[in-house]
């Protein structure tokens, strides 16, 4: 049960590359899986849910060399390449990696089953199961299909293609459903209330898949082979980078450049926002990498005010929620989230675990069924905190601890290394430099 010992922070300083983007990573290994030829991925993720989802793969027949370091070569076997996994496919605390996963799965003409940790098999399934049910897989699990593990035998030549308006906004949700619909004839579409993430979307383009948009609505076409071309380079996180621009938003003195940081639009919603509580974010060197835009991204402290978050706003942020409401406790004034539900169904129910560790530390907090409300205004005092075995809320109040008085212990920590490897090393190179 490692600690994390957090001292106040004269500044954060200098350039830092942080690790590469999970979304990203998880479906660089799906897709290049399933094209024909090789594909040579450069800055995969180390974390322990992109290896899960990787070994995965490997279970399901797929040679990868590299396994362990930010640089792999994945032999793709074409559409119908995967073979029956002999053992249970473990996601450990991946949610990502079994919903994406059950999606590829569901097109096969074999049976597995998908488990993953304690966490992972207390979170909603069925928003996966039963558009993947309709599409003709054969899906059990438990609580009825609601919970993992699943069982799954694939519909493979008999899948039917699926018009899904999904009632949440999910881009693990929407990705199931395109990623069976890669094996089902003709289009498969997924329409979602409000935009959520595309990288699915645009690494089937990066592998020649034809994909159309119309608002919020997604079509592929199904049967069409996926080709590996070029080596795929995965940006940095910018849900990682959103720890450091927090940290370097509330510190005084700061001055910090992260390099590299994918800034696809659907997902710059923590750049928005800091900018709208006033910040000083600056993107520059925008550029374009596998189909994805990355820029350095800038950041020195300025005073923050409150601001209103909510609507379409909230699936461009939604993992960056916990750490702006870091940035909200810092901030002048009252900061209101909102149309944020979803953040009770991630690796913990983040609105209460993060609103019981930002009171431990003097802030505070009204929660609400779907968001809360922070009273900026003195800033925040060190305590013993705890993780809730949840990544996010561990990193969230590390930064916390850097502006505050006094030490801040974190309990549990070990759970950052799912999503951020090298965490604490490069939070003290920029911190205390
Ligand atoms: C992800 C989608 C989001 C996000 C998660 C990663 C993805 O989840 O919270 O960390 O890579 O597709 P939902 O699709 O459940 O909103």
């Amino acid at each position: 049960m490692a600690d994390l010992r957090i001292q106040p922070s004269q500044g954060l300083h200098g350039e830092i590359t942080l690790p590469g983007d999970k979304s990203i990573s998880h479906r660089s290994v799906l897709l290049s899986a399933i094209a024909e030829g090789d594909t040579h991925i450069s800055g995969f993720l180390t974390g322990e849910d992109t290896q899960n989802t990787a070994k995965a793969m490997q279970a399901l027949g797929i040679e990868i060399e590299g396994l362990g370091t930010d640089s792999l070569v994945v032999h793709g076997k074409g559409l119908d390449g995967l073979a029956e996994p002999s053992s249970v496919l473990d996601l450990g605390n991946s949610g990502t990696g079994m919903r994406l996963l059950a999606g590829l799965l569901a097109g096969q003409d074999f049976f597995s089953v998908l488990t993953g940790d304690r966490f992972l098999r207390k979170r909603p399934m069925a928003r996966i199961v039963e558009p993947l049910r309709r599409m003709g897989a054969k899906i059990d699990g438990r609580s009825g299909g609601k919970l993992a593990p699943l069982a799954i035998r694939g519909g493979g030549k008999n899948l039917c293609s699926l018009q899904y308006d999904s009632p949440v906004a999910s881009a693990q949700v929407k990705s199931a459903v395109l990623l069976a619909g890669l094996y089902a004839e003709g289009e498969t579409r997924v329409s979602e209330p409000s935009k959520s993430r595309d990288h699915t979307e645009r690494m089937l383009r990066f592998f020649g898949v034809e994909v159309s948009e119309q608002g919020n609505a997604v079509t592929v076409r199904g049967r069409r082979p996926l080709r590996a071309k070029v080596p795929l380079e995965i940006p940095s996180d910018i849900s990682s980078a959103a720890f450091f621009m927090v940290a370097a938003s509330v510190v005084p003195g700061s001055d910090l450049l992260i390099r590299n940081v994918g800034v696809n639009p659907t997902r710059t919603g923590i750049v928005d926002i800091l900018l709208s509580m006033g910040a000083d974010i600056m993107l520059q060197n925008l550029r374009e990498q596998a189909g994805e835009p990355t820029a350095d991204v800038r950041v020195r402290h300025r005073k923050l005010h409150g601001v209103q978050i909510g609507g379409d706003m909230i699936p461009r942020a939604i993992d960056e929620i916990p750490v702006l409401a870091v940035a909200a406790s810092y901030a002048e004034g009252k900061t209101i989230i909102r149309d944020a539900a979803e953040l009770r169904v991630k690796e913990s129910d983040r609105i209460a675990t993060m609103a019981a560790e930002l009171r431990k530390m003097g802030a505070i907090v009204d929660e609400f069924p779907d968001g809360m409300e922070l009273m900026g205004g003195d800033g925040l005092t060190g305590a013993v905190c705890d993780s809730h075995g949840d990544h996010r809320i561990a990193m969230s109040v590390a930064v916390a601890g850097l502006a505050a008085k006094n030490e801040t212990i974190i309990r549990d920590t070990e759970w950052i290394d799912t999503s951020f490897p090298g965490f604490e090393r490069l939070l003290r190179q920029a911190a205390y430099a």
